[in-house]
């Protein structure tokens, strides 16, 4: 059974990618999950947040600069600690251990001389960069269109650093999602990542505290995702990713036939371990045999909106009928 694709240019063994978070942080699992089957690793985003604090330590540690501003010494970095030689040697590590692609991740949403970090993410091994495009954009004087145009620089100054394959993880809450992800993809983009998966926030109301966590997803994640996929699949260049919602080989069927080239697990994995890899596997080649398909390019996309002749009226009328 061929379960082949390829990613951004990338040849990979299945679609089946382990997604960015703690389950890339540790070299016995990432090898452990290579062993499993992992086709290729996204390891966990270094943040444009402590970058630019680096850069604002190093500013602050010259002499000049520390004698001007008393309170800089507050600021003062561990050299030995810096986030960003420290994610570089990680990614060396990994390199080393696997024989899989590595992707790293940059964590941002506007320009600035952080971007230049993913120039180093190459020159440390890294086979792709995965940029986790995500704007709060909770400043009321912010409009939309200026955080798309600082969403797209990032990505222009990215493309520009690096010749490595880029993806770009997008969040679902665009007004005209299509349109920009199709702006990403002019921007030379080559893997659109849908969707980013927010942490649950409640309140205490007691203590007046906000209550933040991370959960772990299940399949009714997905459907969001296969929505979004099948609008761009056929109408990027860019390869597609899902991520969020993957739990099982039937995830991994809907996810290929909405236009996925590659899905992206985590919760799955810090639920069941490494191993699940194989189950997946396992019964993605059962449902495809007994399905009568020979490869998963041959089933890609055919769910997608391209079979529909207007996807705008197919949608507004099924959403009409459901509710008379
Ligand atoms: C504990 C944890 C840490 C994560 N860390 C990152 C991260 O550093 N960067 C990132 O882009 N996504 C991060 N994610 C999000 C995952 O990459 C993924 O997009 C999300 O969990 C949805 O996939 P899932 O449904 O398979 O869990 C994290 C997720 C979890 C659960």
């Amino acid at each position: 059974m061929n379960l082949a694709t390829t990613y951004m240019g990338i040849p990979l063994s299945s679609p089946m990618i382990v997604g960015s978070s703690p389950l890339t942080e540790d070299l016995d699992l990432v090898k452990r999950l290579e062993d499993a089957g992992a086709a290729a690793l996204v390891l966990p985003s270094l943040y444009e947040e402590e970058v630019t604090g680096e850069q604002m330590s190093d500013f602050f540690s010259s002499e000049t600069h520390e004698d001007s501003f008393p309170e800089a010494t507050s600021y003062l970095p561990d050299p030995d600690t810096a986030p960003g030689d420290q994610y570089l040697e990680h990614l060396r590590r990994v390199k080393q251990a696997v024989g899989i692609p590595v992707i790293a991740s940059l964590n941002g949403s506007t320009p600035g001389g952080w971007t230049f970090h993913a120039s180093l993410m190459e020159q440390a091994g890294a086979d792709a960069i995965e940029l986790h495009l995500y704007h709060a954009a909770s400043d009321p004087e912010l409009s939309s269109a200026e955080v798309e145009r600082q969403m797209l620089q990032t990505v222009w100054d990215i493309k520009g650093a690096v010749d490595i394959p880029i993806a770009v993880k997008l969040s679902p809450l665009f007004t005209a999602f299509a349109n920009f992800a199709l702006q990403i993809d002019k921007a030379g983009a080559n893997a659109i990542v849908l969707f980013t998966r927010f942490h649950k926030v409640d309140f205490d109301v007691i203590e007046l505290e906000v209550l933040r966590r991370v959960e772990l997803s299940s399949s009714a994640d997905l459907d969001l995702r296969l929505r979004g996929t099948a609008v761009l699949a056929g109408r990027v260049k860019a390869s597609l990713g899902i991520t969020g919602g993957v739990h099982s080989a039937l995830d991994v069927i809907k996810a290929n036939m909405a236009g996925a080239h590659v899905v992206q697990i985590v919760s799955a994995l810090m639920r069941h371990g490494p191993g699940y890899l194989k189950t997946l596997r396992t019964e993605v080649e059962a449902w495809m045999i007994a399905n009568e398909w020979s490869s998963l390019e041959e089933m890609r996309g055919n769910m997608s909106f391209q079979r529909i002749p207007n996807p705008a009226v197919y949608e507004r009328e099924t959403f009409r009928r459901m509710f008379q």
